[in-house]
């Protein structure tokens, strides 16, 4: 989507700066051109010849050079470009810009540019939710200048909070998002929360199955993954019900979570939860429950045989949930928890659960994925197979987070045509 597009990516002087570059190789990745503006603080953390080298292109920060404004003024670098970005956005630069000040070459081509232009701000967070940052980035927004983050999380000043710079992976979504919407600025839905007024559902955890009031069967299971997902959801501003096994994790913030523990109870909660725009089945459902559970604890006989356990299938809640009709969600994804054949078997589980979209996962005892921090997954569409590198459990949410939100708000081909 990303092919032949024009970045002016503006870097600033942040910590966050080291960030840029791997933005900037992410976007030549995805075969779009990045010309750079390096302001004087941003030079201290990254060198002109390390840009240059990742654009293959001049880096510009001189606002007098002769030679440039003749070959290439600013309004001719806003000209160029199909989006500026400014990344890291320090408190300063937002202060300045909300200000109109034109005091180096950043400021003044942000000043002078008629062009989308969106910022990924990176500063302390005492600095982001002070009254003066916040207040400048209302003003900016209500010019039409989008944001993407800040994040939350521990900082290089050992603070924790919001503050940290969206990843180079998010910036990229959210380049996509701009760059596909034809709305004017001000008409477009904030680039943070594209899934505003969308509803989603997410199950997580394991269920347990009883075999009698004391013992169950059930799996390892944790809820990191899809807990993740819930959060990232609603960090994209969706309205996320999670219907959770049980689980040792913490419910996510801003997310309605119910709880319950068998599959049929974890089908019902969903059929509850009502229209979804999107579900997402991370749950690890027990295929089988007792066929019929004991009421009394059974007891241990000396001499006896262990007793045979009787299993029955379990409803399938993600192939419900596909099922076509007027309630069918907008996009369905499941998971595929696998042990051999990962794609092949994951391919095969999306045709039969008729899913729109599956994310393969590896959960041998090797790979560690039930319970730990990290997964290595693969996105399965009607288009294909992407292959994602291994990353945490909270970057593959955001970044499937990321996804939905692009396919739930990008125009059909139909409505574009309208
Ligand atoms: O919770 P963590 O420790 O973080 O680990 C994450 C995870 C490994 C549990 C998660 O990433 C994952 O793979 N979840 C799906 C586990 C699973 O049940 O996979 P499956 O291949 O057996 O099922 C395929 C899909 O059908 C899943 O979306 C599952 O939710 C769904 N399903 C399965 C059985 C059933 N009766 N109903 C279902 O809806």
């Amino acid at each position: 989507m990303l092919k032949g597009k024009r970045i002016l990516l503006i870097v600033t002087g942040g910590i966050a700066a080291f960030k840029a570059q791997e933005l900037i190789r992410l976007l030549r990745k995805h075969e779009a051109s990045v010309r750079c503006v390096l302001t004087d603080a941003g030079a201290k953390f990254v060198t002109p010849l390390s840009l240059q080298a990742l654009t293959e292109d001049k880096v510009y920060s001189d606002m007098f050079s002769l030679t440039d404004e003749s070959e290439m003024g600013h309004i001719q670098l806003s000209r160029d470009a199909d989006l500026l970005v400014v990344a890291p956005a320090t408190a300063n630069i937002l202060a300045r810009m909300a200000g109109g000040l034109a005091d180096d070459l950043a400021t003044t081509v942000l000043l002078a540019t008629d062009k989308p232009v969106l910022a990924a701000p990176a500063m302390n967070v005492r600095m982001w939710t002070h009254a003066a940052t916040q207040a400048n980035v209302e003003t900016l927004r209500k010019r039409g200048i989008q944001f993407i983050g800040p994040n939350d999380g521990a900082m290089a000043c050992n603070e924790y909070g919001p503050g940290r710079m969206s990843e180079p992976e998010e910036i990229v979504t959210a380049i996509e998002a701009l760059l596909t919407t034809e709305k004017p600025p001000l008409e477009r839905p904030p680039l943070e929360r594209p899934l505003a007024g969308k509803r989603a559902l997410v199950t997580s955890g394991p269920t347990r199955e009883a075999i009698d009031p004391v013992r169950y069967i059930s799996n390892h299971s944790s809820g990191k993954q899809g807990h993740a997902i819930a959060a990232a959801l609603a960090q994209l501003g969706a309205d996320v019900t999670l219907v959770s096994g049980p689980v040792g994790v913490a419910d996510p913030a801003g997310v309605t979570v119910v709880k319950i523990e068998s599959a049929e109870q974890m089908l019902a909660a969903c059929l509850a939860a009502g229209k979804v725009d999107v579900a997402v089945c991370a749950a690890a459902v027990a295929d089988w429950k007792m066929a019929k559970p004991a009421s009394a604890k059974i007891k241990k006989k000396a001499g006896s045989a262990p007793p045979a356990l009787e299993l029955a299938p379990n409803p399938d809640i993600l192939a419900t949930l596909s099922k076509p009709g007027p309630k069918r969600p907008a996009l369905v994804v499941g998971f595929a928890a696998e042990t051999e054949n990962l794609v092949a078997n994951a391919i095969e589980k999306r045709t039969r659960k008729g899913c729109d979209w599956i994310v393969a996962n590896d959960v041998s005892p090797a790979s560690g994925t039930f319970g730990g921090e990290r997964n290595t997954v693969h996105l399965i569409t009607a288009q294909g197979v992407q292959d994602w590198p291994t990353l945490s459990k909270e970057r593959v949410a955001m970044q499937l987070a990321g996804a939905i939100a692009l396919h739930l708000t990008r125009k059909r081909p139909a409505e574009a045509a309208e």
